[in-house]
C-alpha cells in the first residue's frame, strides 16, 4: 500500500514551551500560511494554558489547534488534570495522546492511552496516537513487535470509521537530532499501515501515519516522500516559523 491521497498533516508539538515570543511566532506562521495554497493541514499544539489564547489569535486562519494530552474522564477529582471536553471548549480540535514523554515520565500504559483516545472521540477531538520503540528495543530487533503491541493496546475498536492519526516516533530520535534511515521509516510505516488496515479496514487504509523525531527543514522533504508517511509531528522545529514553514512546505 502506498501514500494516502489525503492531504498530509503537519503538527507542531510545543511541549512545555510557548510563553513569550512563541505566540508572535504562531501569528507570523498563520500570516505566512494565509498566502500559500493549503497543500497540507497544519496544527499547533501548545501547552493547555495557551490553547484558548492561541485559538483566538489563529481564529481567522486555517491553522488548527491541538492539545498535548487529556484525561480519560470528563470531570471529577483529578487534581492537575484536564479533560478532553475542556480542551475542546478552549478551542482545540485535535489532541496528541500517548507521546513517549507521557508514557515514560507519567507512566502511561497502553490501557491508559486507549481510555484517553476514547475520551477524545467522546469530546469530538481528533486523536494523534503516538507509538515508538526505544534504542534498546531497536537494537534487539524488537521495534516492529513493540510498535505493533503499542498499536494493539492503545487504539480502541471504536476508532473504526472515525478520523484519527497515528504518529510513529522512535524514542531515540526525539530531540536528539538522530533519525532512522528512510528505509527504516518506510518499513515501519508499512508495518503500521498493514496493522491499521487489518484492524480497521477502510479507515485504517487511509488514516494518516505521521513520522516524528528530529524532523527539520533539511530532512523534511525526503521523509515526506517516503511511502505511507502522511505528515509529521514536529517538536523543536515547530517553535519558530522560520524552522516550521519549510517543513509545512515539504508536506
Ligand atoms: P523533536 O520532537 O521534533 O524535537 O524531535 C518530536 C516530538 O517529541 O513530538
Amino acid at each position: 500500500m502506498t501514500n494516502t491521497p489525503l492531504r498530509k498533516l503537519v503538527a507542531g508539538n510545543w511541549k512545555m514551551n510557548g510563553l513569550g515570543p512563541s505566540l508572535r511566532e504562531a501569528e507570523a506562521l498563520a500570516q505566512a500560511l494565509a498566502h500559500e495554497p493549503a497543500w497540507a493541514r497544519v496544527a499547533l499544539c501548545p501547552p493547555a494554558a495557551l490553547i484558548e489564547r492561541m485559538a483566538r489569535a489563529l481564529a481567522d486562519g486555517a491553522v488548527e489547534i491541538g492539545a498535548q494530552d487529556c484525561h480519560a474522564e470528563p470531570s471529577g477529582a483529578f487534581t492537575g488534570d484536564i479533560s478532553a471536553e475542556m480542551v475542546k471548549e478552549a478551542g482545540a480540535s485535535l489532541v496528541i495522546l500517548g507521546h513517549s514523554e507521557r508514557r515514560s515520565l507519567h507512566g502511561e500504559s497502553d490501557a491508559v492511552v486507549r481510555a484517553k483516545v476514547e475520551a477524545s472521540l467522546r469530546a469530538g477531538l481528533e486523536p494523534i496516537v503516538c507509538v515508538g520503540e526505544t534504542l534498546e528495543e531497536r537494537q534487539a530487533d524488537r521495534a516492529d513487535e513493540v510498535v505493533c503491541a503499542q498499536l494493539a493496546g492503545s487504539l480502541p475498536d471504536t476508532l473504526s470509521g472515525r478520523t484519527f492519526a497515528v504518529a510513529y516516533e522512535p524514542v531515540w530520535a526525539i530531540g536528539t537530532g538522530l533519525t532512522p534511515t528512510l528505509a527504516e521509516i518506510g518499513a515501519m510505516h508499512a508495518a503500521i499501515r498493514t496493522a491499521l488496515a487489518a484492524r480497521f479496514g477502510e479507515t485504517g487504509a487511509k488514516t494518516p501515519i505521521l513520522y516524528g523525531g528530529s524532523v527539520k527543514a533539511s530532512n523534511a522533504l525526503e521523509i515526506m516522500a517516503v511511502p505511507d508517511v502522511g505528515g509529521a509531528l514536529v517538536g523543536g522545529a515547530s517553535l519558530k516559523a522560520v524552522d516550521f514553514l519549510p517543513i509545512v512546505r515539504a508536506a
